[in-house]
Parts: C-alpha cells; structure tokens; sequence
C-alpha cells in the first residue's frame, strides 16, 4: 500500500507520501524535494529512541550525515524556549540559507519545527515526518507553525510549507491508546465534513479501527491526507473553505483551555465540540436529529466520549470568544447539513448557544 498526494499550492506545492516501512527508504524522497545539503533532524527522545534509527538508516542510504536535535515534546513544552534552542543549535552547526530540518514526532515537533525552519535565515526547507495520528492526519499539512505563547495556545506562528510529508503508518505501533484515539477524532471530522464514507468506516468496522488493522488504517490516513490536501490547496490562508476544519473546534478550544489543558486530550475535547456542533445544528433545523444521533454513537464507539466534568457555560461561552478564530466579536460555527456537509454559521443568537451548552453538559453527563 502506498500512495502519494499532492498539496496544489503553486511554487510551493508538495507531495505527501504515505507507505508502511517508509521511515527506512526515506533518503530518496529527501534527495527528491529538497536540494539541501546539510540536514538536521529534530525529534524528541522517545520517539527519537523509538524510531530515529529507521529513519537514519533510511537517510544513510543516500549518504545524509543529519545532526541531531532533540528536545521535550508534549504540550507545555511547545514554548519560545524550545525555538530558541533549535535556532541556536542551527546557528552553532553552521546551516545556512540551504540548510533542511527534519522534523521526527507529534504535532507539538512538527509545529516548533516548522516556526524555526520558518525563521532561520528567513526560511529553510522543511519536511515532516509525523508519528502520531493527529500529526499525520493534521497537523504535518497544512503549513501551520506555532508555538505557544504568554499562556495563549499558537499564539506565535507563521505559515511556512513543508517541502514534503513522509507518513510512515508502522510508527503508530508504538503510540498509546488515548493518543491514537485523539487522532481518530480528526479522521471522524474529516468524514462529517466532506466523505460520508470515511465516515462510515466507523460505523462498520469499528472493531478493526480501534485494533489498527494495517489496510483500514492506511485508508484512513489517506483519504484524510487527501481531504486537507485539497482543502488547503484551495484556501491556504483559512478565508474560506479551510474554516471548515474548525468543526467542532470552537467549543472544543474553549474545553480544553476551561480544563487547562490537562483534563481532555484534544481529540476528547473536540469530540465534545462535534456533540455540540450537531445540537446546534439540529436546533436550528440545519439537520435531522439521525445526523446527530449517529456522530454521537460513533465517538461513543471510538472511546472519544470520556467523562465531561462539570463546566460552566457562561465561562466557556466567554472562551469562545476568545479564540482567534472569533471574528469581530463573532463566534464562527461550523454546524453539519448532512454526514459530508456543512455549512458556516456566523450569528447564532447567546440563548441558543447557552441553551445548547446547558443541554450538552447534562447529557455528557449522564451518557459517560
Ligand atoms: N499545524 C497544524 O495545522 C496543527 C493541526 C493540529 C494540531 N496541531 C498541534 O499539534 C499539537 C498536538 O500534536 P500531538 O497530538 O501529536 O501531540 P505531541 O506532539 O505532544 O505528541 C503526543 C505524545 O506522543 C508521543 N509520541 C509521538 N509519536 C509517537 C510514537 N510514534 N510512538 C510513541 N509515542 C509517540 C510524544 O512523545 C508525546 O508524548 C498541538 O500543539 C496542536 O496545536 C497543529
Ligand atoms: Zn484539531
């Protein structure tokens, strides 16, 4: 199984290459889409110990010498510390204009990553070689870099396209149970968004996902791949289309940062926002109450559906308006017409949204 897409984006187009065991063959991509001599990969020591070597075998094989840097990943680590000790190792290695980093490990890697290559010299190349579900699904395209900043998630970052994507499914063996599952999230909010039948791979085989079948798994990585692939292409900046991948995001921000981030990963919080998205879709009549009713069974299934502490809708009401995505003052909501469409929703009167959230909170509550 083997496949590769591509992001259209003019000059700065590139291919995203899904295969199993390709960590170990990744010399020949590399010489493919960067003409960079020197080479550092970035990655974090667990996920450096688990998978460094394949990838080092697979750049030795075209004779790359990388360097290595490896910092903390994880969420509080994603600060302007760990930009600021890219950039320097980069500085004191010598890269220059020509230089790539390679980024090995999660979203939180990938994003860092991508804000240094971003900023070094004004720009070197970049590739992307995610291992966990979100990153590979998400994160890794898309050209979104950050870093958190004065306690505000992202609040630092560019735009700053990858050369290429490598998504190597095999190194998801070694990611635990909630992390896969918080990927599977994404895939789910590609499916309500645009395919109807990714999503319905969950309602089917619910057994194989959740065992990480090797075929159904490289499907729903490459259909999602391909589903922000083309998003992307056609709305690199979010002025449109792109706005569409915040389903279930905007309630799901507000949870995660009312929890502080530690409560409920990011798949948990915007399986929430989903819940949520469909009631109020349902509420305004955008939809028939079966759309809601088969998301919900299907994050149920996938063990998205943890417990939801008790939270206050007044405050988390206040948090949506917090999010960058607000607009003048408006909560964006991205709600469901059917399973594979939606629609954008700009003003949705406080009562209905405060109603919606009372509703959500008693029956998380009670389902969980
Ligand atoms: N740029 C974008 O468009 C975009 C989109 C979505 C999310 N993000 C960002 O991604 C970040 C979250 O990414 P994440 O969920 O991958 O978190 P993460 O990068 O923190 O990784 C989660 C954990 O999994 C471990 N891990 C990674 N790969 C592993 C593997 N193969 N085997 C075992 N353990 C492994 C990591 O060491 C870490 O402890 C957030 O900061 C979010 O803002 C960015
Ligand atoms: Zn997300």
């Amino acid at each position: 199984m083997k496949k590769e897409i591509k992001v259209d984006l003019d000059d700065k187009s590139y291919p995203i290459l899904i295969e199993n065991g390709i960590l170990s063959e990744c010399g020949s991509f590399l010489r493919r889409i960067t003409a960079a001599q020197k080479i550092a990969l970035l990655s974090a020591p667990a996920v450096y110990k688990a998978w460094g070597r394949e990838l080092l075998k697979g750049l030795a094989r075209k004779r790359f010498q990388p360097e290595l840097i490896l910092i903390s990943d994880g969420e509080k680590n994603k600060d302007e510390k760990a930009l600021s000790r890219i950039l320097k190792r980069l500085a004191s290695l010598g890269f220059q204009r020509d230089g790539c980093l390679v980024a090995l490990g999660g979203g939180v890697i990938g994003d860092v990553a991508g804000l240094a290559a971003s900023l070094y010299m004004r720009g070197i190349d970049l590739v992307q070689c995610p291992t966990t579900l979100l990153a590979q699904v998400d994160a890794s395209i898309g050209g979104k870099t950050a870093i958190d900043f004065a306690g505000i998630k992202n609040l630092i970052g560019t735009f700053h396209q990858p050369k290429g994507v490598l998504i190597d499914p095999q190194v998801l063996g070694t990611l635990d149970n909630r992390q896969f599952k918080t990927g599977l999230a994404e895939v789910i909010k590609y499916g309500i968004i645009q395919d109807e039948a990714l999503f319905a791979q969950f309602e089917k085989r619910p057994e194989l996902i959740l065992r990480r079948d090797p075929q159904i798994l490289f499907r729903l990585i490459s259909t999602s791949c391909e589903i922000k692939a083309r998003i992307v292409s056609q709305d690199e900046r979010e002025g449109g289309k792109r706005a569409w991948l915040n389903y279930g995001h905007t309630l799901g921000h507000a949870l995660e940062a009312y929890f502080h981030y530690g409560v409920l990963t990011h798949g948990e919080a915007v399986a929430y926002g989903m819940w949520f998205a469909g009631l109020l879709s349902c509420r305004l009549r955008l939809c028939p109450e079966i759309v809601l009713r088969r998301q919900i069974a299907v994050l149920k299934r996938m063990g998205l559906l943890r417990k939801l502490p008790n939270f206050s809708p007044e405050e988390i009401y206040k948090k949506m308006f917090l999010d960058k995505k607000a607009r003048k003052g408006r909560i964006q909501f991205i709600l469901t017409r059917k399973i594979g469409l939606v629609t954008i929703q700009k003003n949705i009167a406080q009562p209905i949204i405060l109603s919606a959230l009372t509703q959500l909170r008693a029956e998380a509550s009670e389902r969980c």
